[in-house]
């Protein structure tokens, strides 16, 4: 458990040996000489009528010797077991502890809880090697991959040349028993030693990293059990050198050494945030052998240091769009000097290595449903699709949903409004505002809210405030400000020729202007139009579940952007937001290098569509500027 998997084993088998037949994932670091207790488990006791076992830890063998000792030196939690030691004795069922259990706590949210089933990249493998002999004239590193086949079964072991000349010493210094860590994630098939200590080591830790073009957010992840040691954020300092992607785009064009700098930029911070999380979780950063990120196209290239103009213009023409392996130190990440970097293949032009991550944490093609899954930012990308086929395409939603573009637009920070109610009889606003855990009440909320700072309006407040004014008759459906309800309220402010709905009568002053509605509703039509157009290909009317994933996914509420027609009409239960999909998409990569191929074979089957290719997209796109949509039914709004 919890695999589920069975099978009938001699007595006298070690769980260990019975475990891998099964093809359950068991760490082992020192080869079952009982001393790195990386092989716990525990024996679950009782009758299990289902599988007509009766399993009790009575049929394991007792203690032995070395777990004895294992025992009285390191400590064993009540009712664990080694594996390698404890060998069967009769019916049992074994647990295999799961710390591996992501809180998938991102940055910003929760999302849902899941179990990765290990198999990283990374090992860790102990051997006592042979000392020189000057009757067999075999080099000590020979020596030392000879024993990793025969204790291991490693065949064909490469090794990594910085350690060359250091193999000597280490086996010496380790008296003969050393610590090898194999990677066998390598372009090539062969597993390479990318590391060597000397005796026992027990300790492999791996990092996870989203690079957004406005956060970096990082995992770092112990190998050997899966326990996520610390997660943290930074935001992208390239945002100094343009605050969206196409303005970074424009400025490596006009700067000769622009992409050179941007490139140094990402990789200091993603440096140091691998200090901070080193920090954190109290783990020296040369520990760290496997690395793995997702990023959009521009910010794959511009981390690893590709020129992405190319991706700024038609046929937006990825460098390259497969996996890619490298050595962490030739993209100056410093950790271990032997530790590997992955990158998620990217999908297309505009949708990238993140998508990627994000399609393989929810798995549209691992399902008979037809599953949307949207991250939505500067471009929203969207996959849509089933265990069939799935279809994928990037929208040009623009920053307005990021609360850019709009009068009082702000990120989500302390100080925001984040959510709207307005009267529909009275037309007076109330609103939640982030750092502030109180709705408002009519009498007197807004002197707090001048209190606790008020500083502007983030996205999900966007699109609840404009949808919130539709609901109440503030605007039509084609997102124009009705005059006449400037009768009903001295909140429906004349501007010129239009209108404009004062939300805050403080300071500062917040309205939502008619260039604001227009923004949200371009940014919507475009979003609605790129899943329209993926729902016709798939020849699908409606789709059965929504995912919303990033940040701005965990704050929207469904009811409201399905008013606002930026999503199809779902029943509101199987819209969900699963935050940093992503991000959690390069966690499974990381611990489970099947995940890698996984998702490699899947980007090769996903159809990509260029909406810009699509003459059909603009009648869409025009359709879904209205409230909700001119031609679209919302049947299971009305419900
Ligand atoms: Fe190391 Fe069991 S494999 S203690």
């Amino acid at each position: 458990m919890p695999s589920g998997k069975r099978g009938r084993f001699p007595k006298g088998t070690a769980v260990l040996d019975a475990a891998r037949q099964l093809g359950v994932y068991v760490e082992s670091v020192c080869g079952g000489r009982a001393t790195c207790g990386r092989c716990q488990v525990s024996v679950q006791e009782g009758s299990f009528a289902k599988h007509k076992i009766v399993s009790s830890n009575e049929h394991i063998s007792p203690k032995g010797a070395k777990e004895e000792r294992y025992e009285r030196v390191r400590g064993l939690p009540e009712g664990r077991r080694l594996s390698c030691s404890a060998t069967i004795e009769g019916d049992l069922v074994i647990d295999v502890p799961q710390d591996t259990v992501i809180n998938a706590q991102t940055i910003r949210k929760a999302a849902s809880d899941r179990v990765i089933e290990r198999n990283a990249a990374v090992q860790l493998c102990y051997v006592e090697v042979d000392e020189p002999d000057m009757h067999k004239p075999l080099g000590d590193l020979d020596r030392l991959k000879l024993m990793l086949e025969k204790d291991w079964g490693w065949k064909d072991l490469a090794v990594a040349p910085h350690l060359i000349p250091q193999v000597q010493a280490i086996l010496r210094k380790g008296n003969w028993g050393v610590t090898a860590a194999i990677h066998r994630d390598m372009e090539s098939s062969r597993p390479f030693i990318v590391a060597l200590y000397p005796g026992l080591k027990n300790e492999a830790y791996g990092i996870a990293c989203d690079i957004g073009s406005t956060t970096i957010a990082m995992h770092l992840v112990s190998l050997l059990s899966g326990r996520i040691a610390a997660s943290s954020g930074t935001s992208n300092p390239q945002i100094r050198f343009g605050e969206d992607l196409m303005s970074r785009v424009s400025y490596v064009m006009m700067n000769p050494d622009g992409r050179e700098a941007m490139t140094k930029a990402v990789r200091e911070a993603v440096n140091g945030l691998i200090d901070k999380v080193c920090a954190e979780g109290g783990v020296d950063r040369r520990d760290i052998f496997d690395c793995v990120f997702v990023c959009n196209p521009i910010m794959h290239h511009l981390f690893l240091g590709i020129d992405p103009t190319e991706l700024g213009q038609a046929p937006f023409a990825l460098a390259v769009s497969g996996a890619l392996h490298y050595w962490a130190h030739d993209i100056d990440i410093s950790v271990n000097r032997g530790a590997r970097l992955y990158m998620l293949p990217c999908i297309a032009g505009h949708v990238g290595a993140d998508a990627a991550g994000a399609t393989l944490s929810e798995g549209p093609y691992r399902q008979d449903r037809m599953m949307l899954l949207v991250d939505v930012g500067t471009n929203a990308e969207i996959i849509l699709g089933n265990r069939e086929r799935v279809v994928a395409a990037s929208s040009p939603t623009g920053p307005a949903f990021e609360g850019a573009e709009i009068s009082s637009g702000q990120r989500a920070a302390p100080g925001a409004i984040e959510r709207v109610r307005i009267d529909p009889l009275t037309l007076e606003p109330k609103f939640r505002i982030i750092g502030v855990d109180l709705w408002s009440d009519e009498d007197g909320f807004f002197e707090q809210a001048q209190a606790t700072g008020i500083t502007g309006i983030c996205g999900s407040a966007i699109i609840e405030v404009v949808a919130e004014m539709y609901l109440s008759g503030i605007i039509s459906e084609d997102g124009v400000v009705d005059g006449a309800t400037a009768a009903l309220s001295p909140r429906i402010i004349q501007n010129g020729r239009t209108f404009s709905y004062l939300l805050h009568d403080g300071e500062p002053r917040i309205t939502v202007t008619q260039n604001d509605i227009r923004a949200i509703q371009l940014a919507k039509a475009a979003l609605y139009a790129g899943v329209k157009l993926l729902m016709e290909k798939q020849g699908v009317e409606a789709v059965d579940t929504i995912r919303f994933a990033g940040a701005f996914g965990s704050f929207i509420d469904p009811k409201y952007a399905m008013v606002l027609g930026l999503i199809p009409d779902c029943d509101l239960t199987e819209v969900k937001a699963v935050g940093n999909a992503a991000g959690t998409g390069a966690l499974m990569a990381l611990l489970n290098r099947n995940h890698r191929r996984e998702i490699e074979a899947e980007v090769g089957r996903i159809e990509k569509i260029e909406t810009a290719l699509e003459p059909h997209f603009q009648q869409l796109f025009i359709d879904a500027m209205a409230l909700p949509n001119k031609v679209d039914p919302f049947p299971k709004l009305a419900e």
